[in-house]
């Protein structure tokens, strides 16, 4: 199939109800009709996903997102600096036919993001309406970053699958509530804390642990083996995933210290070394500024340390 033909065969399967594996910038993505209620139970049932979980709409551009959910300045800045990219709003619901009841798991608010592939854009815009995609994971285990790890998680469930390539950014999007006079962090990402109060102002303390970020659970991104964190050298039987000066070579995040290239390797890598059946995986300490803060939010709930 020519590209152009592969992007018409995926929108097709979306209007048909089914599932279509798209690559985002992020990670890969589980993608369904955002307003069918069949086909976004489908995404609950293919991922073991809880239903208290909401989804986030994707959409085509930021005229698109302002007639499903109310923007308010704030949002919209944030939206004009950020879309299309790695950034979520969550905001009240205004049209509820569009993301459907299921997908926002009963919630009045709703999270939109334009993403930045321009073949995840290419496939909204065909199909016309907006998309709900979950990273294409089963519940709980490591978003998949490359087209094969993506339909060996997930890809069984799937009417299409379409291969972006690896993803650059390589962990979720920043997601980022804006409402009740309120901006809230919800899930740090690759938009950092400082870029978003650069640009919309100071966040409200407290973020998104509570019952406004309902899908944050406690053991997530998990691989089958252990995760020991802050490891400074490989114990009997585990691998080391290192960080600058350690543990340098085949298992080093980045050799050159670099948060990008961490971030873009962290869930390859995850998932590469489990395949080896260690005994654990130790992780290199990796700094908490910038993109370090969701590399570290993905590694602690990793190993299971957020209650
Ligand atoms: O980068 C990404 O965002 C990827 C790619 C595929 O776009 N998608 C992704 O989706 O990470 P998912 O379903 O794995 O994560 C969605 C997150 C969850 O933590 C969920 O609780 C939160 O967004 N969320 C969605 N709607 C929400 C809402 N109305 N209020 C609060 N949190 C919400
Ligand atoms: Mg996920």
């Amino acid at each position: 199939m020519t590209p152009e033909a592969e992007i018409q065969h995926a929108a097709v399967a979306l209007k048909r109800g089914e599932l279509v594996i798209l690559p985002t910038e992020t990670v890969y993505g589980l993608a369904a009709d955002a307003a069918n209620g069949e086909a976004v139970a489908r995404i609950f049932e293919a991922k073991g996903r809880p239903r208290f979980n909401p989804l986030i709409a994707h959409v085509a551009d930021a005229a698109q997102a302002e007639r499903i959910a109310v923007l308010d300045d704030r949002a919209r800045r944030l939206a004009d600096a950020f879309w299309p990219g790695p950034l979520t709003l969550v905001a009240p619901v205004r049209d509820r036919a569009a993301v459907c009841d299921l997908a926002r798991a009963g919630l009045d608010t709703v999270a939109v993001r334009v993403p930045g592939h321009t073949r995840a854009r290419a496939v909204i815009a065909a199909f016309g309406g907006a998309v709900v995609a979950p990273s294409a994971n089963r519940s709980g285990r490591p978003s998949p970053t490359t087209f094969d790890d993506a339909v060996e998680e997930t890809g069984a469930h799937a009417g299409a699958a379409l291969d972006g390539g690896p993803c650059a950014v390589g962990v979720e999007s920043t997601v980022v509530a804006v409402m009740d006079g309120a901006l809230r962090l919800l899930r740090p990402g690759s938009v950092t804390r400082d870029e978003i109060e650069a640009v919309a102002g100071p966040l409200s303390e407290g973020g998104g642990e509570g019952h406004r970020s309902p899908g944050r659970l406690a053991l997530h991104y998990a691989p089958d083996a252990p995760v020991r964190l802050n490891a400074d050298r490989a114990e009997a039987g585990e691998i080391l995933l290192g960080f600058g000066p350690v543990g340098q070579g085949r298992w080093s995040l980045s050799e050159a210290g670099d948060l990008r290239e961490t971030a873009a390797n962290l869930f390859r890598m995850l998932r590469e070394a489990d395949r080896e059946k260690p005994r654990a995986i130790a992780v290199a300490p990796i700094p908490a500024h910038g993109l370090g803060e969701a590399v570290n939010d993905r590694l602690k709930r990793a190993a299971g340390f957020v209650g």
